[in-house]
């Protein structure tokens, strides 16, 4: 069977990286480009984090390529109050050797014109480059099979405001002028359901019990994100929402969905919130909004991916309900 041509647009991230290392070892994707905007950390340091945990599982082929430094209109906010001064938990500080260009905005449009209807876009960070590739081209990002967004919160309350999500409050501006493109093919997959993606003290527990240099680089690059999750909301564990959208793209089930459509306010108190109508059904550019998951299909499926030879413990510690 052909494998799934990927680009990951993302800003790394303890979270970003999770689901580098869950598409990097999964062989049903091709992946083209991991392409890197300013969003948790600023984009150098993001691109910096991804070479070094594609590198982390043998996957220095894959192809790193920088983005937009800053936000279209607003001031940069970045989230290392969330992922560390380094954007991936203090612990690492990488440095790597990453050329400025070509530039991911001229990049993500060659892939797509060269293999029209064949790339999934996973976009796991603010929308800057995809909104960027739209004022230069509106049409060029209709070559995309589909696009999988991480972003947004439509029924619960957001993580930066009452209402407004990280990806959509760093870059609102962004985020609007994607939407309103009206691309077919979208997929969102918001807060509602990612905040059910918790990556709890006793899976982390198992996965530094496999003691090989994977386990230990995830158990490490987490701990900051743990100790974020207790000090800001009493959360024991941390929620690990991108890998989601990479969970869902090996196993379609995982998600349930409906049709609606989307808008991003960017100002004022609302700034960065998602607004979607779930009343319009009938428009054929009208994106797909994740309603539910499948937690625990997810979970056994990253753990399973990344520590595939400790598939035995994973079955027996989900079966005895212990993670
Ligand atoms: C999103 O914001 C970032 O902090 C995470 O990497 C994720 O993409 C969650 O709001
Ligand atoms: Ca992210």
């Amino acid at each position: 069977m052909s494998k799934i041509k990927l680009i990951l647009d993302a800003d790394p991230g303890i979270d970003d990286s999770l689901a580098l290392l869950l598409a990097g070892v999964s062989p049903e994707f091709e992946i083209m480009a991991v392409t890197i905007v300013s969003g948790n950390i600023e984009v150098h340091q993001a691109a910096c984090n991804a070479k070094s945990v594609m590198k982390m599982i043998g996957r220095e082929d894959v192809p790193i390529y920088k983005g937009c430094a800053l936000p279209l209109k607003r001031n940069y906010v970045d989230a290392t109050d969330t992922h560390g001064k380094d954007g991936i938990g203090e612990v690492y500080f990488f440095k790597e050797d990453i050329s400025i260009h070509p530039s991911a905005v001229d990049v993500i449009p060659q892939y797509l014109r060269k293999h029209p209807n064949e790339i999934i876009i996973a976009a796991l960070g603010p929308l800057t480059n995809l909104a960027t590739i739209i004022q230069h081209d509106p049409q060029v990002l209709r070559l995309a099979k589909e696009i999988v967004i991480m972003g947004g919160s439509v029924n619960v309350c957001g993580n930066c405001s009452p209402v407004a999500e990280y990806n959509f409050w760093c870059d609102p501006h962004a985020a609007k002028i994607f939407f309103d493109a009206h691309l077919p093919n979208v997929t969102l997959v918001p807060l509602d359901v990612t905040y059910k993606i918790l990556f709890t003290p006793n899976m982390r527990e198992m996965v530094r019990q496999f003691k090989s240099p994977l386990s230990k680089f995830v158990t490490d690059i987490t701990g900051f994100y743990v100790d974020f999750h207790w000090s800001q909301e009493r959360t024991l564990g941390c929620v690990i929402n991108d890998p989601l959208v990479v969970g869902y793209l090996l196993d379609r089930s995982i998600l349930s969905l409906k049709k609606g459509h989307i808008q991003i306010e960017t100002e004022g108190i609302a700034m960065g919130e998602s607004v979607v109508d779930f009343r319009e059904t009938d428009i054929e550019w009208l994106s797909l909004i994740a309603q539910s998951v499948d937690e625990r299909k997810f979970f056994r499926l990253f753990l399973s991916r990344l520590f595939n030879s400790h598939q035995k413990e994973i079955d027996l510690m989900i079966e005895k309900r212990m993670i």
